[in-house]
């Protein structure tokens, strides 16, 4: 097959988003049910392209993501995804799945949660089936919890409810709302020893996972408050306590397949030497925040009139640790790609090894 065959394949887009309130421990596993609500912004700096095509004449779905054949392991949760959506549409049909990233693996952005975004809307549309946002987001997140939030536009919450159909994201405001940059800081490939499915299945042995949850709904509700207010002194506190919670969290927990450990540590040294950064440059003055995710990047959180300034500190700090950098502003909900503005690796299904 060559890049001419796909032609008649659909493509859809979708950015990864980037977690204020976490989410960390799941209700269920097999539907990727979370504990509490979760908010989210998208990420408009990093962008995953999918393209779909079901072809009658393929033995088997083909999965290739960033060029390279996908491993097993990838193909069988592509593949899985595809059931479900062949499940609802009535078909059987094997497709051909052509995943492209714009990011590097290691930047620590949540390439699956933009990947399953992406994947839900093209393979949907791809068989004909019109949803709406709220249920290509429940659906995403049977893909990858997180991809739900990558659906809707802009500033996110994802409802935790018990049935599958409940649990979807939606807009709490559209990505003009406020003008936020958010600097991605990331130090090389630390592979994660231990991925988030395994975190969030030890998240509740930790002794202070109920402290978390006791606490969770007034921190959603500051959060969304302070969102809707674009008080960035308000949001600025509340996150960074926010994705410390959910460190506390991890390194205090016991991974049920590892009784070796005595926690998770997701942080490299870069990752405290940066929040000690940041601490001190809000001393001086500025006002940048921190969130972090379930890996070692740093992602600095501020308001675009105080990009320069604060550029001029993060700039230097980034060249003495060698960090590579992905800048954003809040970005749109997944959205279809017209053949013509696809990139050319996003349709080419040859694999370079
Ligand atoms: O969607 P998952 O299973 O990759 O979990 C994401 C977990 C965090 O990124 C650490 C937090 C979040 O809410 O995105």
């Amino acid at each position: 097959m060559n890049a001419d065959a796909i032609q008649g394949g659909t493509t859809a887009a979708a950015h990864p988003n980037l977690a204020l309130v976490k989410y960390w421990g799941q209700r269920q596993a097999a539907l990727n049910l979370p504990l509490n609500n979760s908010i989210s912004l998208n990420l408009d700096g990093a962008t995953t392209h999918t393209t779909v095509m079901f072809d009658t004449t393929l033995p088997h779905d083909r999965v290739v993501i960033n060029q390279a054949l996908a491993s097993p392991a990838a193909a069988q949760r592509v593949s899985a995804h595809l059931d479900r959506i062949r499940a609802i549409a009535g078909v059987d049909t094997r497709a051909l799945v052509i995943s492209h990233n714009d990011f590097p693996a290691e930047a620590g952005v949540a390439s699956s949660a933009a990947a399953f975004a992406a994947l839900t809307l093209a393979a949907t549309h791809a068989l004909g089936l019109q949803f709406d946002d709220r249920r290509l987001s429940a659906l995403a997140r049977l893909g990858s919890g997180s991809a739900c939030r990558s659906i809707p536009d802009g500033f996110v919450e994802w409802v935790a409810a018990e049935a599958d159909e409940d649990s979807y994201a939606y807009a709490i405001a559209p990505c003009g709302h406020w003008d936020l940059n958010v600097t991605t800081i990331f130090f090389g490939s630390h592979a994660k020893e231990v991925s988030s499915l395994e975190g969030h299945r030890a998240a509740d042995t930790s002794p202070f996972f109920t402290t978390r949850m006791a606490g969770i709904d007034t921190t959603l509700e500051r959060v969304r408050s302070a969102i809707l207010r674009r008080d960035l002194l308000e949001l600025g506190l509340l996150i960074e306590r926010e994705a410390i919670s959910l460190h506390v969290i991890a390194m205090t927990s016991q991974p049920p397949e590892r009784p070796w450990m005595s926690g998770i540590y997701y942080w490299q040294p870069q990752t405290l030497d940066l929040i000690q950064r940041v601490q001190q440059w809000r001393r001086q003055g500025l006002q940048v925040y921190f969130t972090l995710d379930a890996g070692p990047s740093v992602h600095l959180i501020y308001e675009e009139d105080d990009r320069a300034s604060i550029l001029a500190h993060v700039t230097p700090a980034i060249a003495e640790l060698g960090a590579g950098v992905i800048h954003s502003r809040p970005g749109r909900g997944a959205w279809l790609v017209p053949l013509d503005e696809v990139p050319a690796p996003a349709l080419d299904p040859t694999c370079r090894m």
